[in-house]
């Protein structure tokens, strides 16, 4: 979603200052065409070849520097942005800027802005405790800049404490967040992703090759959107999503248990976990050994139907959506398995093609609601489809309360 969007990175002087360009690496990895702005104190640090050498891009840093034409430096580059993020931000620039002043080209380009600013601070844990710092980030916050929060750990002075600036990857999911329109607000979301595992003996299971992807990015998107999210996972390898509260189960009896818990306070509930069918009769509390007599029978057993107890009991007002990977007749299935489950939306998707489906960083899926609108999302990557599920979610779920 930041493909193609012009960010503006500030770099301010912290021993920090080479996450930056961690940051602006993986921001240009992502396809955002980066500008870097950089203190003089932050070129003590990391020299503006570095960043010219990562982004493409002149790094700016001085206010009088020779201009072209009429336009005027700190001006045109703060209008042409979409978000301006200072990262690392230090105590000082924190100071500048609440308290209105501009003596460097940062903090003028800042007050001359009218795009969205986040802030990234790094600094000791005494500074970033103090009470200029905290009253200026008070009076920042109030103001309608965006923050992320230093985290914990050990800095770069020995201490440890808050102070260390966020994890770039974070500082990225932030930028999304904030550039999102807050559609789903006073919504909660109930979302499951992975692939369940289901024990024969203690290191032997039955499973599927659902990565967890999809699950991760919806619940991602809507909390970008605004959301209360819950995401209930199987085993994947991937991090649990900042601001979800994330459950983690391993067999499709402990999702059942967690999910049917969670579901009655959703207003949406999102199966896109990979849920076994079937398990093990039995599990043996031992390792089975190879034995001479040859192969042990694997008697099977049916799974309960989540998601059609969920479409049981759903509650007034709830939407119900329901993912169906399937490998042929896929429309068919998919709308038979929406009517069967009583659910509102099916999202299909054909788990054949080696582009989608499991584990695949992109998807194609096609859409089908309860009151019969057929949305058809073309190959992308799986977080632009995750956003584009919602959209039809949110539409969907405008069209019944109109419909009231
Ligand atoms: C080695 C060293 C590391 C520093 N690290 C930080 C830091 O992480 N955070 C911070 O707020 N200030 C830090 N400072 C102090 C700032 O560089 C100083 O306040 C400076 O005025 C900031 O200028 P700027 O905001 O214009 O870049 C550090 C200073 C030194 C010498």
């Amino acid at each position: 979603m930041i493909r193609d969007l012009e960010i503006i990175l500030g770099v301010t002087g912290s021993i920090a200052a080479y996450k930056g360009v961690i940051l602006a690496r993986e921001l240009v990895r992502q396809g955002a065409n980066v500008h870097v702005v950089m203190t003089d104190n932050a070129k003590e640090f990391i020299t503006p070849l570095t960043f010219q050498t990562v982004t493409g891009n002149p790094v700016t840093s001085e206010m009088f520097e020779l201009l072209t034409g009429s336009e005027i430096g700190h001006i045109s580059l703060a209008d042409r942005a979409r978000i301006t993020v200072v990262a690392p931000a230090t105590g000082n620039i924190l100071g500048k800027v609440a308290n209105g002043l501009a003596d460097d080209f940062l903090s003028t380009m800042i007050m001359a802005t009218k795009v969205p600013v986040l802030f990234a601070p790094a600094m000791n844990t005494v500074m970033w405790s103090s009470p200029a710092v905290q009253s200026n980030v008070r009076r920042l916050v109030s103001a309608g800049y965006n923050f992320m929060d230093p985290e914990s750990g050990e800095l770069a002075c020995g201490v440890m404490g808050q102070g260390k600036m966020a994890d770039p990857m974070r500082i990225i999911e932030k930028i999304k967040a904030v550039l999102t329109p807050k559609d789903m607000e006073g919504e909660h979301v109930l979302v499951t992703a992975g692939p369940t595992v289901e024990h024969i003996d203690p290191v032997r299971f039955v499973s599927n090759h659902s990565s967890g992807k999809m699950g991760y990015a919806l619940a991602l998107s809507a909390i970008r959107r605004g959301a209360k999210v819950t995401l209930v996972s199987g085993p994947t390898l991937l991090p649990p999503p900042v601001g979800a509260t994330t459950i983690q189960v391993c067999s499709a009896e402990e999702m059942a248990n967690a999910v049917l818990e969670v579901a009655p306070a959703a207003s949406v509930v999102i199966k896109a976990a990979a849920v076994a069918d079937w398990r093990p009769t039995a599990r043996a509390a031992a390792k089975i050994k190879k034995a001479e007599s040859g192969v042990p029978p694997l008697e099977l057993e049916e799974t309960r139907d989540i998601l059609k107890t969920l479409g049981e009991m759903k509650p007034q007002g709830q939407t119900l959506v329901g993912f169906a990977a399937e490998t042929n007749n896929i429309e068919e299935h998919a709308k038979i398995k929406m009517v069967s489950k009583n659910l509102d939306i099916i999202v299909a998707n054909d788990v054949t093609r080696k582009d989608a489906g499991f584990h695949a960083d992109t998807n194609a899926v096609k859409v089908m609601t309860s009151d019969d609108k057929h949305i058809g999302i073309p190959l992308m990557e799986k977080e632009k489809v995750a956003d584009r599920v919602l959209d039809a979610i949110v539409k969907y779920r405008r069209r019944m309360k109109a419909a009231k």
